[in-house]
């Protein structure tokens, strides 16, 4: 199987591209092996794997090295990595960025915003390193917003999010996520624009879907946005594991009779 690239998802528009995030070695080969086309090393990893309150506190360093993890065990997906927050504030400061997370395997990088970082987009693709644009509820804005709320309903938004995506496309994005947009407003983008649209909580009218291999699977229990279904439950899995290993372990049988041994002493 040939690698996917960002012109293959391209032209792949309507034919529902498959996305997922993934943060480690495992995850990556096992997406990678089911057929998943695209993987993305998200900023997310703050809030999934480093236990971060939001995407804010994730640097360069995170991404670069979860990315090196994920793309030894991705040989198939096109590999995409998130740029995170202040790491594209200037053409020159995106492009020396966008680079880094290319020599660390990367084929594209994705960041947030329209007509803000359109100079951006066209200089990282100008560099040869195809990106990914991300509009809609923007994750890395979510201090100033307060919460996670849905884009595109009213019809200022929607004329906004239109243009938007228009920006992106002409500054020469090869795709755009749509996260947690209004989806009448999502499909209409979707009819609008030559490039697909990848949607996360913006309804079933886009050209492909995204989703926290997380929230698929059922690892982050303790917070399952609207828009999740999850797929498995892994956190269950874990835990009954641990349980049952605990069991298999220990010498006694009732639990009080055997404390944990930090509060043994
Ligand atoms: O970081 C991430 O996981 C993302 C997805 C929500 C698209 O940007």
């Amino acid at each position: 199987m040939d690698r996917v690239t960002p012109t293959a998802v391209r032209k792949a528009k309507g034919r529902g591209i498959t996305a997922l995030t993934a943060y480690d070695y495992p995850t990556a080969r096992l997406l990678d092996e089911a057929g998943i086309e695209v993987l993305l090393v998200g900023d997310s990893l703050g809030m999934l794997v480093l236990g971060l309150p939001d995407t804010t506190g994730v640097v360069i360093e995170d991404i670069l090295h979860h990315l090196r993890a994920v793309s030894r065990g991705a040989s198939h997906a096109l590999v995409v990595a998130d740029m995170p927050i202040a790491t594209y504030r200037t053409p020159v400061e995106a492009v020396t960025n966008a680079k880094r997370l290319a020599a660390s395997g990367a084929h594209a990088v994705k960041l947030e915003g329209g007509s803000t970082c359109a100079e951006q987009i066209r200089a990282i693709t100008d560099a040869g390193i195809p990106v990914m644009a991300h509009l809609g509820m923007l994750p890395q804005h979510i201090r100033e917003e307060g919460k996670y709320k849905i884009k595109g309903k009213t019809e200022t938004e929607r004329q906004f999010l239109l243009e938007e995506a228009s920006v992106v496309e002409g500054a020469g994005a090869f795709a755009v996520v749509l996260e947690l947009v209004f989806p009448k407003t999502a499909g209409e983008i979707t009819d609008a624009i030559q490039i697909p649209t990848i949607g996360i909580g913006s309804g079933s009218q886009c050209d492909g879907q995204i989703l926290v291999v997380h929230d698929l699977v059922g690892y982050s229990p303790w917070f399952v946005p609207k828009h999740v279904h999850p797929e498995a439950e892994v956190g269950n899995i874990i835990s009954r594991a641990a349980h049952a290993f605990i069991a298999r372990t220990r010498r006694v049988d009732s639990p009080e009779a055997h404390p944990r041994i930090a509060d043994s002493k």
